[in-house]
């Protein structure tokens, strides 16, 4: 499919290497496609760069892998005619310009609230699935956990949806766990915030989280 990726960071990065490994075309998204361009030199022919709108634009799927603080802005310059129907996997957390506190990122929403609720208020058509938001970067394709998959906790309005990001989970060795509709971002956002406090506190980075069941 042709995926493309709003985010010229590590997260946008990592998603965009993955989604090329697993056979798709790639466009990122940025505001200074200088950023991008080494990435797009080494990529091959299936790597492409452009602004936020091309991307958005160019993409069958969309991924958002911005600053948190920037999310709304990066969905106007991409474009809600542009992201009307396609499916948005929204990897952001609404992490706030502030410093931790003993190891509690803060953010700028609050309980009843998400961030991707306001995207999904921003641009109603678009088809926004939250995804990635919980682990950190090095995990997100293919993560090696000696045989055990993790867990990704996904939600969004629509079932279709979904779906489609389910299959992108289950190919980037993610088990996902649909949790229900654009609200329950307010629990899987604040995930974000767990899994860093073993890393703020004794600097362990390397988990992530698993759904046990029976
Ligand atoms: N780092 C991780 O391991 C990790 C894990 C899970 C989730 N996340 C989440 O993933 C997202 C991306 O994280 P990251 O570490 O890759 O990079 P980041 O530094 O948080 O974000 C960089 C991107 O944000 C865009 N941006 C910043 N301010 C903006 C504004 N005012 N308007 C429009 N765009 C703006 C930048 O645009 P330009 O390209 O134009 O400069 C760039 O593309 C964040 O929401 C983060 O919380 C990160």
């Amino acid at each position: 499919m042709k995926i493309g990726i709003l985010g010229s960071g590590t997260v946008g990065q990592v998603l965009a290497d993955g989604f090329l490994k697993h056979g798709h075309e790639v466009m990122r998204g940025t505001r200074d496609p200088a950023k991008v361009a080494a990435w797009k030199e080494g990529g091959g022919a299936k790597a492409h760069a452009g602004s936020f709108a091309e991307a958005s634009k160019f993409g069958e799927i969309v991924v958002l892998a911005v600053k948190g603080t920037g999310a709304e802005a990066a969905i106007e310059l991409a474009g809600a005619e542009a992201l009307a129907g396609k499916t948005v996997i929204d990897a952001t957390n609404p992490i706030a310009d502030a410093p931790p506190t003993n190891g509690v990122i803060a953010f700028f929403t609050g309980p009843n609230d998400s961030l991707m609720e306001r995207l999904q208020k921003r641009v109603p058509a678009a088809r926004f699935v939250k995804a990635f938001s919980c682990v950190g970067n090095p995990f997100m394709v293919n993560p090696d956990f000696g045989g055990t998959r993790p867990t990704m906790f996904i939600c969004g309005n629509d079932d279709d949806a979904k779906k489609q990001v389910a299959a992108i989970l289950e190919s980037f060795g993610w088990d996902s766990e649909d949790m229900g509709k654009v609200e329950s971002a307010r629990a899987i956002e604040p995930l974000c915030m767990l899994w860093c406090i073993p890393g703020m506190l004794r600097n362990q980075w390397t988990h992530a989280f698993k759904l046990l069941k029976k």
